[in-house]
């Protein structure tokens, strides 16, 4: 079936390479990749790009000249956003979660001023509360002075942004059946739900359900992600016109490798990072792909993952994030 896309304007490197993780492949006894989503590009890199490219031909679109988005101090899709809005000559505001009036600028957050961002910060409570009514007031201090604010919600999870992993999974599935791989479970990172989302909706707009697709989540509960993933394809279907039965499809999540909270870490989790650079030469952060990547490690080894069937762990990105919580590895 021929899908008809959104606007969108192309920012990634794509198709970006899926490789085989030989040593691990040996190790668990089953046939181990990675898509190299981490390789969509340097300032662009990771998930983020793929949805902003639909996201920001909306802005565009629709005459904005500053885009306004949110996140943690050290979110990735902040700093893509700030980057995206460089190259597309747009102002970028941040609206960031922080446990420190001023944080420090490391990883994510130098990028976001080196890219010339301006920036909101609010504790936990404060942003939470502005971000039910999608920080409103922001947007009008940025109106009040004649600018035209364009508001991506948290992680450009929303059915706009979730065109970049339709698109994606077109690219993965693509390139398995060029490498003669008939079925295959992919397993991401689920962190605001729209790469899982866009995932499960590419799936179902090309009917390809040989392929599983499971969200490993890093954050929040469960329940929370049923939810959130199930109002992203519920609103795809109202927004783009899609066919109804979508909104139904099976969302398959793993929980239990977040450890204290949201971007904390733990020793077992710091070990898996170790492993994946010492036996793959591969990256993983904390916040995100080490806790999707750990996860996916454990459930395999308990025997939760078909052995015939060949596991594609999507990486993500998220690189700029190791940086910060370097000195919570022991050597
Ligand atoms: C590096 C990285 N991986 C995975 C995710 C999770 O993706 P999503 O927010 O679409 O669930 C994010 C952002 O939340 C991210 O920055």
């Amino acid at each position: 079936m021929k899908i008809n896309y959104p606007e969108r304007i192309p920012m990634a490197n794509t198709p970006t390479p899926i490789q085989k993780l030989e040593t691990l492949s040996r190790e668990l006894g089953i046939e181990f990749y990675a898509k190299r989503d981490d390789m969509t590009g340097m300032e662009l890199s990771g998930n983020k790009v793929r949805k902003l490219e639909f996201l920001m031909a909306e802005a565009m679109q629709k005459g904005a000249d500053t885009v306004v988005t949110c996140g943690g101090v050290q979110s990735n899709h902040c700093r893509a956003t700030a980057a995206a809005c460089v190259k597309l000559g747009l102002k970028c505001h941040l609206i960031l979660r922080t446990r420190t009036p001023k944080p420090p600028y490391d990883g994510n957050h130098l990028l976001d001023y080196l890219f010339g961002a301006d920036f909101t910060y609010m504790d936990k409570p404060e942003y939470y509360e502005k971000e039910e009514g999608g920080f409103e007031e922001v947007l009008e201090g940025i109106r009040a002075k004649g600018g035209k604010p364009f508001y991506i919600p948290v992680g450009g999870s929303v059915a706009m942004g979730s065109w970049g992993y339709v698109k994606a999974f077109e690219e993965i599935t693509g390139q398995l059946d060029a490498m003669g791989i008939k079925k295959a479970h992919l397993v991401v990172s689920t962190g605001s739900g729209g790469t899982h989302s866009g995932l499960i909706l590419g799936r179902a707009l090309t009917k390809r359900t040989e392929f599983r697709i499971t969200g490993v989540i890093v954050c929040d509960d469960i329940e929370y992600f049923q939810g959130q993933n199930r109002k992203i394809l519920g609103d795809a279907v109202k927004l783009f016109n899609l066919p109804p039965e979508i909104e139904h499809e099976k969302i398959d999540l793993i929980d239990g490798y977040i450890g204290p909270g949201y971007a904390l870490p733990y020793p077992e989790l710091m070990e898996t990072i170790k492993m994946a650079a010492l036996k793959e030469a591969i990256i993983l952060d904390p916040v995100y792909t080490g806790k999707a990547f750990h996860g996916l490690i454990m459930e395999i080894r308990k025997g939760k993952f078909p052995k015939e069937s060949p596991v594609v762990f999507i990486h993500t990105g998220g690189a700029f994030g190791l940086f910060p919580q370097k000195d919570v590895f022991e050597f």
